[in-house]
């Protein structure tokens, strides 16, 4: 097992710390003027996406400089050890092999097979529940879903679900989502269900976490007494997915309908493996089938591409750059589309709590920056919400949009790629004391008039962001956009020298509700 050398002592890093105090001080708009191919030359695709980097705050030879760092910090061995069965979740000596789950290259055979298996045994759960021949304790055929999850067990098939079967498109099955622990959040889905044809999926990959056990038992109680059976009968209402198959077992829950979901696939990383399940049931084998593929081929490039048009390598080194190198801590996704409105939340999470981190894989604390705060809304929407902070705040933050650019051909579906691209360029541009005072002279307002209300229009501008562009939201693209955040996730953890894969962290949390818990009933 190998770890990338201390980042500040790479050969490139003061060479960066250096090109960032010059070109810090610039403005993207102006790298425009002196760049006619810039739009050109900062633009990269490859599986159906496209990444626009050029209203980002660096020039080629800051770039390049990127990519020498990566090079130096010997990413390519890392991504090898990555792909291949290398404890690289070494705190708890596991390996990291999501990419298993969507069948993509991996040198883990053991995983490759453990992962046909739960695929083939997901597969013919589907085909039977789809035909209706799953039947519950008083003999109607189950046709509602409901996944009892919380964290990497509800927000990727969550977002799955919810954008692949946006704006009614009708789902194969119905699927529901609980992961709050608050007896509202099942109560509002219940209130909607049959009992007698309701599945519930107990998803947990410890079958510890008390939220979805909570739930879990709430939704036992409920079927109880709505269908005047036995606790014992109501196990016909629910599957397991867990990595703990004697505590499912436990819970009552029949052998047949537990769902194994490997040590080596983390929470926030398993949407592709048995956490999947709901995903699969409301959207279909196929179209499921086709978001492994595009994970798959974002597997492939990202192993194989060079890194100055490697686009996980791009993404992390330009979030380098805005997070260290400019102190930007605060990174904007907004995608400029309904069906991915459930796209940020998803991130917080896998950027997060993967990265959210301070001491290096030798145990010392880190000297630099590790992951910026992520959040984000759908566009227009945040347009009319916190977008005024980007143009007149005084902080800055980096922004991602997220664009289908042809997902409909309606004016409306038109309005949303023009307001993407407006923002993105309004927010690099700004607007000068000098313009704010023309537009107010224009208008007939007195000198002394311009002169007390023209600060208030000036847009400091110079907000650097990437713009994520594709066709429309597919099976496949989705799969490709979510692999594509994994290893910008994966490739950061590397250069930063920490474990992306462990969260001992939230484990504080845990202990003190106990404990309080414990307290609370004395
Ligand atoms: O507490 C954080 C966490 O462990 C996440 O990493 C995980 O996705 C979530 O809780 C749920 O854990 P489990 O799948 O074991 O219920």
């Amino acid at each position: 097992m190998i770890f990338s050398p201390a980042l500040n002592q790479l050969p490139s890093w003061d060479q960066l710390c250096s090109l960032s105090t010059s070109l810090g001080r610039g403005r993207i708009s102006d790298l425009f003027k002196t760049d006619p191919d810039r739009t050109a030359r900062f633009t990269f695709s490859d599986v159906g996406l496209t990444l626009d980097l050029s209203k980002q705050l660096l020039d080629p030879d800051i770039l390049t400089t990127l990519c020498k760092l990566a090079e130096q910090s010997q990413l390519t061995e890392g991504i090898a050890q990555l792909f291949s069965a290398e404890q690289v979740n070494f705190t708890e000596r596991r390996a990291v092999l999501h990419m298993a789950s969507r069948f993509g290259a991996s040198s883990a055979p053991l995983e490759q097979a453990q992962a046909m298996t739960n695929f083939s045994q997901m597969e013919a759960f589907a085909n039977t529940f789809h035909a209706g021949m799953m039947r519950g304790a008083s003999g109607h055929p189950l046709k509602y879903v409901v996944n009892l999850g919380i964290g990497g067990s509800d927000l990727g098939p969550r977002l799955v679900v919810q954008a692949l079967t946006a704006g009614g498109k009708n789902p194969v099955a119905r699927v529901y989502f609980v992961a709050s622990v608050d007896p509202a959040d099942l109560a509002e889905v219940l209130a909607e269900l049959d009992a007698a044809q309701t599945l519930f999926i107990v998803s947990s990959k410890s079958f510890t976490t008390p939220e979805t056990l909570s739930n879990a038992m709430a939704a036992k109680e409920w079927l109880v007494r709505e269908l005047g059976v036995t606790p014992a009968d109501t196990m016909k209402h629910f599957v397991g997915v867990t990595n703990d198959f004697s505590a499912a077992s436990e819970f009552g829950i029949p052998e047949t309908h537990i769902f194994s979901l490997p040590n080596s696939v983390g929470g926030r990383f398993s949407v592709w493996s048995s956490v999947g399940l709901p995903a699969l049931l409301a959207i279909g084998v196929d179209r499921f089938r086709e978001f492994l593929d595009g994970g798959r081929e974002m597997d492939t490039h990202f192993s194989s591409a060079p890194f100055a048009t490697n686009l996980p390598v791009l993404m992390a080194l330009v979030a380098l750059w805005n997070g260290q190198f400019l102190n930007i801590e605060s990174l904007a996704v907004l995608p400029y589309s309904h069906a991915l409105r459930g796209f940020p939340g998803y991130l917080q999470q896998l950027e997060m709590e993967s990265n959210g981190k301070s001491v290096m894989h030798d145990g010392q604390a880190l000297a630099w920056h590790t992951a910026q705060i992520v959040w984000g809304a759908a566009g227009t929407n945040g347009q009319h919400a916190f977008h005024q902070l980007f143009y007149q705040g005084t902080r800055r933050c980096c922004i991602d949009f997220i664009v289908p650019t042809n997902e409909g051909k309606t004016d409306a579906h038109r309005a949303l790629v023009i307001n993407a691209r407006a923002q993105a360029q309004a927010l690099m541009e700004g607007q000068t004391l000098e313009k704010s005072a023309d537009i107010l002279r224009k208008q007939g307002l007195s000198d002394k008039e311009v002169a007390r209300l023209a600060p208030h229009s000036v847009a400091r501008g110079n907000q650097p962001s990437s713009s994520l562009l594709f066709s429309s939201l597919t099976p496949k693209t989705l799969g490709a956009l979510i692999a594509l955040y994994e290893h910008k996730t994966f490739v950061l953890g590397w250069l930063w020298g920490i474990n992306s894969f462990d969260q001992f962290g939230v484990e504080l949390g845990k202990t003190m509700a106990r404990s309080l818990q414990g307290t609370a009933h004395a």
